[in-house]
């Protein structure tokens, strides 16, 4: 079973990259069956989508030369997709909206195979601020149009970049997120 997991921030040591890795690392043990990889958003070379539509006459790949083709391939491999974010202007970041949008060239083959997404998000504001809910919903849509279920969103504040890693009891409800996929 493959999961794969998309960091869209680019502090590799900050509060999206820390809970991402716990979740993997408790999917790695609690689900000895899953092959897990996590890509930072940050580090791969995906241009903009420019509606050219070549992706749509040829077989549904991205006629750009960079990682596109070989990211969506394995967003088609895998059964379980986590995306994680910051929140950046009450949105994802735009690496990840990047990679998210490259998904159009293979829409109808992605929306015929049945497939568990979770999000995590992490921002500054407070939970009742409307950016989580406006994530949520975005990923809600995107899952409905595809055929796939979200199985969770969870969103989490920090203060710092270090917030998540000394909070021990945070750490722990975002490893229990490993059952939702269970
Ligand atoms: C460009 C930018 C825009 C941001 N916009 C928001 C926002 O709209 N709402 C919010 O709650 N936090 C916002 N933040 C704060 C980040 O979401 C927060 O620092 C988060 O912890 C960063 O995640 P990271 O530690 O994984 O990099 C913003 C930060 C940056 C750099």
């Amino acid at each position: 079973m493959k999961v794969l997991i998309f960091n869209g921030s680019p502090r590799l040591n900050g509060n999206t990259r820390t809970a991402l890795v716990a979740l993997k690392e408790e999917i790695e043990h609690k689900m000895p069956d899953a092959e897990t990889e996590l890509i930072d958003a940050d580090r791969k070379n995906v241009s903009g989508c420019i509606n050219c539509d070549a992706c749509k006459h040829n077989g549904g790949e991205c006629v750009q030369e960079d990682d596109t083709v070989e990211i969506i391939q394995k967003i088609y491999d895998a059964e379980i997709l986590i995306f994680g974010s910051p929140v950046y202007w009450w949105g994802i970041t735009a690496k990840l909206k990047l990679i998210i949008d490259k998904m159009y060239s293979k829409s109808e083959q992605l929306s015929k195979i049945k497939k568990k997404v979770g999000v995590i998000c992490v921002g500054m504001a407070e939970l009742t601020d409307p950016e989580y809910k406006l994530i949520t919903d975005q990923f809600q849509c995107i899952c409905d149009h595809l055929n796939w279920g979200m199985v969770f969103s969870e969103a989490f504040v920090s203060e710092n970049p270090e917030s998540l890693k000394k909070n021990k009891e945070k750490l722990t409800e975002i490893k229990e997120l490993h059952r939702k996929f269970m």
